[in-house]
């Protein structure tokens, strides 16, 4: 189950070292497996934070838990074909590799693996890693039939090249980690699986590399989406109990915002991602929006007490 750790966030820029700081740049399997044989040889504990690239806050926020706690740091940046549909952002994904590396070395980071696609998918590649359909059938699966199968396929790949002792995901993607999870511990992977807090702007919005395609409008009204989980929060902290009303009020607010459309509103158990008929439990309220060409997604959990 994602067990929580805190982290104390910074500004991106507010870090700024004098000293010319260089990562190390790695683009071949290879290469990559030559130093992390070095240091496994050397034992060293490997932390790995894997990402599409596109640094915001949250990446960052990954790369120093890592960086804190483990002797040798690796972030990959990897926009992974194989988890867009064919009518996904895979072209227009942000990347910024310069911008990354800069705050790579920034954050201290040891290796940054960049390989591209042909490395890690060459032409006879066919493999597929994917877990049971009750956690990638559902929220933001449900539409998207290949896209955990895609996530979880080549992150075992990466976790395969990389061999870390520790992962380190953030909470905004729950359902992918939870999936990650289920994943590391069905396959005995044998790495540690970190889960941080989402990162926000500072009215609530989810920091992503996505934000970065909405316009001034779509920006002013994306702080809806926090705002209606915080109403869930407030609902079941006042003892509403039952999910058909308190989702009909979460959907009513985001749908005050009419840029705004809505693709799920779910309240789940959050170890299993069942539906529940009453609101007990540890529950995760989970949202995802189209806000023009953005598809924006959060959540937040509570811990219902049972019987009350
Ligand atoms: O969350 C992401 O950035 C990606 O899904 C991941 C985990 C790097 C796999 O491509």
């Amino acid at each position: 189950m994602i067990a929580e750790r805190n982290s104390a966030a910074s500004s991106i820029g507010a870090n700024k070292t004098k000293r010319t700081a260089k990562v190390k740049v790695v683009t071949t399997i290879r290469e990559m497996e030559i130093v992390i044989e070095r240091w496994r040889g050397n034992r060293k504990k490997i932390g790995f934070v894997p990402t599409m690239g596109a640094f915001h806050e949250g990446h960052l926020s990954l790369i120093r838990e890592a960086r804190k706690t483990c002797d040798r740091v690796v972030a990959s940046i990897f926009v992974n074909p194989l988890q867009f549909g064919p009518q996904e952002d895979q072209e227009a994904y942000p990347r910024d590799l310069k911008r990354d590396t800069r705050l790579a070395a920034q954050e201290k980071v040891d290796v940054l693996f960049v390989p591209a696609a042909k490395e890690m998918y060459p032409p006879d590649f066919t493999a597929q890693v994917k877990v049971g359909d009750q956690y990638i059938r559902t929220l933001c699966g449900k539409n998207r039939p290949e896209h955990f199968a895609g996530v979880t396929t080549v992150v075992t790949k990466l976790l395969n090249i990389i061999r870390p002792h520790k992962t380190f995901l953030g909470q905004k993607d729950y359902q992918q980690v939870l999936i990650i999870q289920r994943m590391v511990v069905d396959l005995n992977v044998g790495c540690e699986i970190v889960v941080l807090p989402t990162i926000r702007e500072n009215d609530g919005l989810a920091k992503s590399s996505r934000n970065s395609y909405l316009s001034e409008e779509e920006r002013r009204a994306a702080p809806a989406i926090y705002q209606a989980l915080k109403l869930a929060e407030g609902m079941l902290q006042v003892g509403e109990r039952n999910p058909k009303d308190m989702l009909e009020a979460v959907t009513k607010r985001l749908r005050t915002e009419s840029l705004m459309d809505v693709e799920y509103v779910a309240a789940k158990n959050a170890y299993t991602l069942e539906d529940v008929n009453i609101l007990a439990g540890r529950i995760l309220v989970a949202i995802a929006v189209r806000l023009g060409k953005a598809r924006l997604i959060d959540n937040i959990m509570v811990d219902v007490p049972s019987g009350s």
